[in-house]
């Protein structure tokens, strides 16, 4: 365990994200963050009164302000505005670049040495303002977005195979956003490759469902975004990290020449243990998932252009 993680935003995400760590017991103290007065505060106490019947000894507070945050090891941004029906991750992008940035410069001067994981949308230009604000070198600002979309991908084939969400593997890369790239050749079912399993316009579609995964949770719940998933995405990393596990896992990254691009985060195959992004992996990519992969990096480049920092 390490001596403290904060979660910025104790909305649905960061809430979630909180009580998953103390569960988890991967910090000695948790502090969640939020402008709404009163709301970290009870959130944090809420979760800590969780800790007898759970078996946590996790301190879980809240604050108002980053006193109680300084010298955090680790530090998950969730802080913003959530999607609501018909907008789509971009909409959110002028609002929460703004946010992102105040909390970014929060950091910088409460905890200069922490690893900052970044969730909120849309996810790979938030990561490119937390990044440009902080200073932080590129090991210690990575984005939370493949870990959620690879998992989707693989509990929408687990159900359609009845088989474990275990034996599932995958990878989906790419920008946060329709233009994802989940990897079929590399997707296998405990080592059996999916093409031998289903059919290709089965599989086709749970790659649609995939892209569009977050949309459809918008669609039922109305007034906000998925918060389960993506809370489990930003702890496995959080758990990578603090227990030094050295995990592949599909991260935004700053890609400095990295599958031949530069200057921009994207989700790629990252290497993370306690230093936080230890490598990227440059993996052979079929002509189509490159051509994917080419796309989806375009597709973060238009918001980082109107994007004043
Ligand atoms: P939410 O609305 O439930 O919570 C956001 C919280 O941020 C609110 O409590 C709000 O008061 C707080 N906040 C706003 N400005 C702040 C500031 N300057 N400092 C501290 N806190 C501040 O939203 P939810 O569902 O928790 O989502 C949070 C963000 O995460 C959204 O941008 C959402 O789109 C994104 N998200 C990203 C995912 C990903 O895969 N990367 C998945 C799910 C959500
Ligand atoms: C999601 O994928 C909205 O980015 C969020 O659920």
């Amino acid at each position: 365990m390490v001596n403290k993680i904060t979660v910025v935003g104790a909305g649905n995400v960061g809430a979630t994200t909180a009580q998953r760590i103390a569960e988890k017991s991967l910090g000695r103290t948790v502090v969640m963050v939020d402008v709404v007065e009163g709301v970290p505060q009870g959130k944090g106490l809420d979760q800590w009164e969780s800790a007898p019947v759970e078996g946590f000894d996790t301190r879980v507070i809240g604050s108002n302000g980053y006193e109680e945050t300084a010298g955090s090891d680790i530090v998950v941004i969730t802080a913003g505005i959530a999607r609501k029906p018909g907008m789509s991750r971009d909409d959110l992008l002028n609002t929460n670049a703004g946010i992102v940035k105040s909390v970014a410069e929060q950091i910088k001067a409460t905890s200069p040495n922490a690893i900052v994981i970044v969730v909120s949308n849309p996810l790979d230009v938030m990561c490119h303002v937390a990044k440009h604000v902080t200073g932080f070198p590129r090991e210690r600002v990575i984005g939370m977005a493949g870990v959620l979309d690879t998992a989707r991908y693989r509990s929408f084939i687990a159900e359609a195979l009845d088989v474990s969400v275990r034996d599932i593997q995958a990878m989906v890369l790419g920008g946060h956003g329709d233009t994802m790239v989940p990897l079929i050749s590399y997707t296998t079912i405990s080592g059996i490759p999916i093409t031998q399993l289903m059919p290709r316009e089965q599989l086709d579609a749970i790659v649609q469902r995939a892209r569009d995964g977050g949309a459809e949770i918008v669609k039922y719940l109305k007034t906000g975004s998925a918060y389960y998933a993506p809370s489990s995405g930003a702890v496995e990393m959080v758990d990578a990290i603090v227990h030094d596990r050295k995990r592949i896992l599909p991260c935004a990254a700053w890609l400095e020449g990295e599958y031949g691009m530069s200057g921009l985060f994207l989700g790629v195959p990252c290497k993370l243990g306690k230093n936080g992004l230890e490598k990227i992996l440059e993996i052979e990519l079929t002509a189509d998932e490159r051509t994917a992969l080419d796309r989806s990096a375009q597709a973060v480049r238009e918001p980082m252009s109107v994007l004043s920092l």
